[in-house]
């Protein structure tokens, strides 16, 4: 079976394409903007292309020839802050990429599943479930958002896939994740602020892309929220991090949200309710402390 994805240099995107060379079973297709940062070849079963999504002909080309059975669209600008700096570019890549690849998915009929975001949601009334109405606070948001309705209007089978402050062990080139910056500040006894009082069920990689790879298995439709059990702030999971680590909490301040001038407003209370993926697919998400140690190496 042909499986493409999309976002593969990515912290997730490293981890499922390990997962699916694991699997032993697909012809898999790994895709990024840059060149290729895996560590996996033709003798894995992975063929690499270099594509940028918003080049709208050669994405059309690339799937129309490789026309695969699934696609994992995990591609994405992904931070906030860079969709408020340029909208252009957040829309063209976000919304416009996934429209793109939802059009040069249907001659191939692909099953076609889209990672999105708590992100979607205000963050008022969290942790939600999939039957949640969204209404997005920020440009990202909006964006991953409208490419949710794009594929979801589509005549393909679908499933879209949303997580939560995602962490993990490094990847080559990937930009660090929170946890990985909490160990570098504090192994280097500098004192840090983190928020307390934005609400979050941090993912952990590898059940994420655990979650993917059930829904794929399951040809499951619709929306799955996938992520952590735990709510905690920020804060309380640097705390967590610095525990692992056996690192000075003492040296984590606990801050607002309204300390960093931020050009992005960040929804403060999402984190995910998971009892459908947990009754449908089967899912069952590490404890956090565990997540950690496995990510840290401890
Ligand atoms: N990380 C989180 O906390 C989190 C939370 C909620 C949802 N998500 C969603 O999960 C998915 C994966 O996130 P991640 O953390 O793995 O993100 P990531 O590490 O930032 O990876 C995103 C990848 O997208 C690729 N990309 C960006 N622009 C592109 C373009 N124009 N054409 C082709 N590829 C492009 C980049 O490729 P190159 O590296 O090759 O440039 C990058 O590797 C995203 O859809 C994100 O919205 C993530």
């Amino acid at each position: 079976m042909k499986v493409l994805v999309t976002g593969a240099n990515g912290l997730l995107g490293q981890h499922l394409i390990r997962q699916l060379v694991d699997e032993g079973k697909f012809a898999i297709h790994a895709t990024g903007k840059g060149s290729s940062r895996l560590p996996y070849g033709e003798k894995n079963g992975v063929t690499y292309h270099q594509l940028d999504i918003t080049d709208t002909k050669r994405t059309q080309l690339l799937v129309e020839k490789i026309s695969p059975h699934i696609l994992i669209h995990a591609a994405a600008i992904t931070l906030p802050n860079e969709c408020a700096a340029d909208k252009t570019a957040c829309w063209k890549t976000n919304v416009g990429g996934t429209r793109t690849l939802l059009r040069a998915a249907q001659k191939a009929k692909s099953y076609f599943i889209y990672v999105s975001s708590d992100f979607v949601f205000d963050g008022k009334d969290g942790p939600y479930d999939e039957t949640a109405v969204p209404n997005p606070v920020n440009d990202y948001g909006e964006s991953k958002l409208l490419a949710e309705k794009m594929v979801s209007m589509s005549t393909l089978h679908w499933a879209v896939i949303r997580t939560v402050l995602v962490y993990g062990g490094k990847v080559p080139g990937g930009r660090p994740n929170f946890i990985h910056w909490v160990k570098e500040k504090l192994s280097a006894g500098e004192r840090i602020q983190v928020v307390d009082d934005q609400f979050r069920t941090p993912t952990y990689v590898e059940d994420l892309a655990k979650g993917i790879l059930l829904v794929l298995m399951k040809h499951a439709k619709g929306i799955y929220h996938i992520s952590g059990k735990e709510l905690c702030t920020p804060h309380q999971l640097a705390v967590m991090v610095a525990d692992v680590l056996q690192l000075d909490a003492g040296k984590i301040d606990k801050v607002t949200a309204a300390t960093f001038k931020e050009p992005a407003k960040r929804p403060p209370k999402t984190g995910f309710i998971i009892t459908k993926a947990v009754k449908e697919l089967g899912y069952v998400p590490v404890k956090l402390e565990d997540g950690l140690r496995r990510s840290l190496g401890m």
